[in-house]
């Protein structure tokens, strides 16, 4: 793995860890090594953007650490536990924009993670309260998701995470879908997401720009199997500008290691 910048912050907990991780789907035309021997670590409060080939194995990782999918070896941890299925430390958003619902209100599929908890009425309320003001959609708390554009859809998608007090936002894609507006809207609502709640954010992504105008760290994944190409700290405050001479530098990187 080639580093631009020697990483910082070494002595910050990581709150995720991937050591040795492989990934090999069995099919019907044989072994697909998805990801082979792949390191990384996320730091807890980190926005790390993940680029890389269509079919690298992106998608795989992020299941993996949702624990939806268990590795074939290697491990991941999420403060040091195991990651061994789904939980509230975690939550996911995909690009599927219809992902709510439908016989559900806002409010009630901002609330269905809460569902299993011994919270009291009141208190469940508040938090689902916070979690649209959170995402600025606490005026539509009694609408239906068809009423919703794709982008609310996908705000209502991060509220749901968010209102379990999750800790990892794991995001594969999810503005893909929208339309070029959009995505630049949910693009700076996203980091005003990140900046109140510090939430930690790993975000797949086949935008170059979009990476690195939100991440703090951009990983380039090589072609499949999924490896390290290039990790780049991204050092510019935001509001982030793409004419800002740096942010073309970093973007030069990104796509000589994308093979552009
Ligand atoms: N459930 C599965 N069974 C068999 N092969 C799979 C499965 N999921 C993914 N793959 C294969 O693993 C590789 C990586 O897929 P994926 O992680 O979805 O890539 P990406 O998200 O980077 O586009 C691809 O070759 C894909 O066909
Ligand atoms: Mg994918």
């Amino acid at each position: 793995m080639q580093s631009i910048i020697s990483s910082e912050n070494a002595h910050v907990a990581a709150e995720i860890s991937v050591r040795n991780l492989s990934k090999v789907y069995k099919d019907n035309t044989g072994d697909v090594t998805a990801i082979d021997n792949l390191n990384l670590q996320i730091k807890a409060g980190e926005f790390l953007s993940i680029l890389g080939p269509s079919g690298c194995g992106k998608s795989s990782l992020l299941n993996i650490l949702a624990g939806f999918e268990a590795p074939t070896t290697g491990s991941v941890t999420l403060n040091d536990e195991p990651i061994k299925g789904p939980s509230r430390l975690q939550g996911v958003v995909f690009q599927d924009t219809s992902a709510l619902f439908p016989w559900l209100n806002i409010h009630d599929n901002v609330g269905f993670g809460l569902k299993n908890t011994k919270l009291s009425i009141h208190h469940k309320e508040e938090k689902i309260k916070a979690a649209l003001a959170l995402v600025g959609l606490q005026d539509f708390a009694l609408k239906w998701p068809h009423q919703l554009s794709g982008g609310m859809r996908q705000l209502v998608s991060i509220a749901r995470v968010l209102v379990t007090d999750s800790r990892i936002l794991l995001m594969d894609e999810p503005f893909a879908a929208l339309d070029a507006m959009t995505r630049l809207q949910m693009q700076q609502k996203l980091i005003e997401i990140w900046n109140a709640t510090k939430i930690t954010i790993l975000l797949i992504t086949h935008s170059v720009d979009e990476a690195i105008f939100l991440g703090n760290r951009v990983l380039v994944f090589s072609k499949r199997p999924a490896r390290v190409a290039v990790e780049i700290p991204v050092n510019l405050a935001h509001p982030r500008k793409v004419t800002d001479p740096e942010f073309n530098r970093l973007k030069s990187i990104s796509l000589s290691h994308l093979g552009f």
